[in-house]
């Protein structure tokens, strides 16, 4: 497995993904969910915990699959919400999934600078994607961070973040005070590399670290949109239902999969 896996680990993708905007509300979210190579199969796949964290949150899943033209790409970019990166263990500059997630963060700026907002979520592999995609340069250090449930450590900025200002204070008092985080990575963001680096400083905000070894990051955020299909069929032909997900075994750290059997 490649050892540049799960730079954190992102909890309450929910909350972030539900953020209302008091006048106007969309309450049928569709999230992309990216897809990575599976080993060197030649196939891909995307870990069915990560559209079941969704669902359980309301919306509903779109695979975005890897080798796809970049129009292809944009043309779901316009009909989704959200997208979220998921972990896994793939090289984070040359393959499908690093070159997938950068046209959507680069079409998600873009949108954003003209007022239409578009969440990008990043989890472990995908955390570590964002970074990457900011700064331009892999800036991981190695922690023993690969079995450990943490309480998280809340900065300033997590009181007025999206992610985290209507959390219930009970939840939030957990978080703060229970090991039950789980990490399950063996590079982290530091602290001390992410504050040295003007692009990530001046483009996230932190509002949980952790301290192991050393004090790292383990939390940023995102907002919603109005984006959609152009129809209830093309939406239907999209969606994860689609596809069924297997029971793989010890293959990985995913024990259920979404398995698609050519990139393209
Ligand atoms: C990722 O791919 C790039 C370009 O092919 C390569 O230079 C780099 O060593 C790879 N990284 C890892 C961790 O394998
Ligand atoms: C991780 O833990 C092991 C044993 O507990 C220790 O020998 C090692 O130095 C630690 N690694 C880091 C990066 O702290
Ligand atoms: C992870 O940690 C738990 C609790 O410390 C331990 O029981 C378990 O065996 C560990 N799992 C692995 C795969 O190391």
């Amino acid at each position: 497995m490649n050892p540049l896996r799960c730079a954190a680990l992102l909890v309450f993708c929910n909350t972030v993904l539900m953020v209302c905007n008091a006048e106007a509300r969309n309450d049928r979210p569709i999230i992309g969910v990216l897809a990575q190579e599976y080993q060197s199969s030649g196939k891909s796949y995307i870990a069915a915990s990560y559209v079941k964290l969704l669902e359980s949150a309301g919306a509903r899943v779109v695979p975005i699959r890897i080798s796809q033209s970049e129009e292809e790409y944009e043309q779901l970019f316009n009909s989704l919400n959200g997208v979220l990166f998921p972990g896994g263990g793939v090289n984070l500059s040359s393959s499908g999934y690093a070159k997938a997630a950068s046209v959507f963060y680069r079409l998600a700026l873009k949108a954003n600078d003209q007022g239409d907002f578009f969440p990008v979520w990043g989890t472990c592999l995908g955390f570590e994607e964002l970074t990457y995609l900011t700064s331009g340069e892999l800036i991981l250090t190695a922690t023993n961070t690969s079995n450990v449930s943490l309480p998280l450590d809340f900065m300033p900025d997590a009181k007025d973040s999206r992610l985290f200002k209507n959390v219930p204070e009970d939840v939030l008092k957990a978080l703060a005070t229970e090991p039950i985080t789980v990490n399950s990575h063996h590079w982290s963001v530091s602290v001390k590399s992410f504050y040295m680096n003007d692009k990530l400083r001046n483009f996230y905000r932190v509002l949980t670290t952790n301290k192991v070894n050393l004090e790292f990051i383990s939390t940023m955020e995102a907002r919603k949109n109005f984006h959609r299909f152009s129809s209830m069929e093309e939406e239907t032909k999209a969606l994860i239902y689609n596809y069924n997900p297997v029971f793989t075994g010890k293959v990985s750290s995913f024990e259920q999969m979404y398995i698609f059997v050519s990139a393209s």
